[in-house]
């Protein structure tokens, strides 16, 4: 205990509950949301996908993001300590769980580039041009532009790092996310309001769209489609809460013992939750609207295919939104980006006993080959791989594939036997109490970590590996 309060002193920590709140949220906000989040509703068929995805959260997300920003402020340490404080044997988990963000950093710097190349469209008025539908994939599969942008987008995130991060997270993020949240919901509500007539007369309109969107549809369902629905909405919710993968432990132990976690926790879960299913409000009912049901499965591209058309359909204004739009959406991203970095470099300054400069410097060097690596994974290094959940990836799929559908539902299951099994569900419900708070849902929380969720996770894990193949 004496190592720990020593331990939690020496970082900076947030300055309170709403600034640890919207830390964390803008950590868990980013491409998760708006670009992940969309496609994968569209892809698994609109409203089966969010019912599914939102009991999950409710249930799930709900128990690991507890579990992670607990066994953070419990231990004050980061995700390999934490662990080996938990329990010494269990220190590899700690190690596993910092593989997950070093995978996802080798991607995520891609996906920040292409937002910043359409911040570029907007600046120099190429509106037009890109609602048009190739503008997308002529520019992901020419290789100079890729990269450039990608590099770009991680040298913006190495410079922060570069500097240290605590602070600086808090305030962008405090004013950033709500303004993001208000620009969503503008641009959601102008969606619902399009109407576009194809070449052979059919009219579509955005309500039309909204239903396909919210409506879940049972027709056809096969046990083997709902188990790739399931993995899909479960590899969001790890992705879009930023949980299991050793960052909210370290955000946990950033935070003050007189945080109230519990409703910190609800209120992330809420905005990040909320946040992406606006931005499936804003995306699903255009390319519905646009393009029909056939345009749904338009994968990993589709923001970057539908939202130029809504922005094209505004007219004058459409030019301003846009810039605004993805302006904000770099800096969701740039958050997001900051934390995977951040969380990898105070890692490695742990395990190495390096400082922060040198470590950064090696690990942007790290990044900028992988990145370029998988920015060129549409050209010059395209593949076509069929992936467990149906779709067929390139290296960028594979790379969050593995991290999010295969990794994550491993660590889970064994952070659950950890927990449930090894330390006991009360080491997590004293913290959550700690100074006599409230934690309502602790009797969801010691079943579901208990028994509910290595039990799933494990079923899961067999599915995202092919070996359970329903
Ligand atoms: N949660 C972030 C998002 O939704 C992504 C992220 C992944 C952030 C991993 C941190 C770590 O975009």
């Amino acid at each position: 205990m004496q190592d720990n309060l020593k331990h939690k002193h020496k970082k900076h920590g947030f300055t309170g509950q709403l600034g640890f709140v919207m830390a964390a949220a803008g950590s868990a906000v980013g491409v998760g949301n708006l670009w992940r989040f969309p496609y994968l509703a569209a892809k698994d068929g609109g409203g089966l996908f969010i019912l599914i995805y939102l009991i999950l959260t409710f249930t799930f997300g709900f128990t690991l993001l507890t579990s992670d920003i607990a066994i953070g402020r419990r231990t004050g340490k980061n995700s390999i300590n934490a662990y080996k404080e938990m329990s010494p044997k269990w220190k590899f988990l700690g190690i596993l769980t910092f593989l997950v963000p070093v995978l996802i950093m080798t991607y995520y710097a891609v996906i920040g580039g292409w937002i910043v190349r359409y911040i570029v469209v907007y600046l120099t008025g190429q509106g037009q041009a890109a609602a048009q539908d190739s503008f997308f994939t002529d520019f992901i599969t020419s290789p100079g532009q890729a990269t450039l942008y990608a590099v770009l987008f991680m040298l913006f995130t190495a410079w922060i790092v570069f500097n240290g991060v605590e602070k600086g997270i808090e305030k962008y993020s405090r004013i950033l996310m709500p303004v993001l949240l208000i620009m969503i919901v503008a641009i959601a509500i102008f969606a619902l309001t399009l109407k576009h007539t194809d070449a052979d007369g059919v009219t579509r309109t955005g309500l039309q769209g909204l239903a396909v969107y919210l409506t879940p549809n049972f027709k056809g369902l096969t046990l083997r489609r709902l188990m790739q629905i399931l993995l899909d909405a479960m590899s969001q919710i790890f992705f879009s809460l930023s949980v299991s993968m050793g960052i909210m432990i370290t955000y946990g132990s950033y935070i003050k013992k007189d945080v109230d976690v519990n409703t910190s926790i609800h209120q992330i879960e809420i905005f990040d939750t909320g946040v992406a299913l606006l931005a499936g409000m804003m995306i699903i009912p255009s390319i519905f609207v646009f393009e029909g049901v056939e345009g749904m499965s338009a994968g990993p591209g589709l923001m970057f295919v539908s939202l130029p058309k809504v922005f094209a359909s505004m007219t004058h204004l459409g030019r301003a939104a846009g810039l605004a739009f993805f302006i904000m959406a770099a800096f969701a991203a740039l958050t997001s980006c900051v934390s995977v970095l951040e969380t990898i470099t105070a890692n490695c300054m742990e395990i190495f006993h390096t400082k922060r400069k040198p470590t950064t410097i090696v690990l942007t060097i790290i990044y900028m080959i992988a990145s370029i690596v998988i920015a060129l994974g549409y050209s010059t290094f395209y593949i076509e791989l069929p992936l467990p959940n149906g779709s067929i990836g390139q290296i960028l799929d594979l790379m969050d594939y593995i991290s999010n559908s295969f990794m994550m539902p491993f660590i889970s299951m064994l952070s659950a036997i950890l927990i449930g099994w090894v330390v006991g569900p009360d080491w997590i419900i004293e913290e959550v109490e700690f100074g006599g708070r409230k934690f309502g849902l602790r009797k969801l929380y010691a079943v579901m970590i208990r028994y509910i969720v290595p039990v799933i996770m494990f079923i899961l894990f067999l599915q995202s590996t092919g070996i359970l193949n329903l």
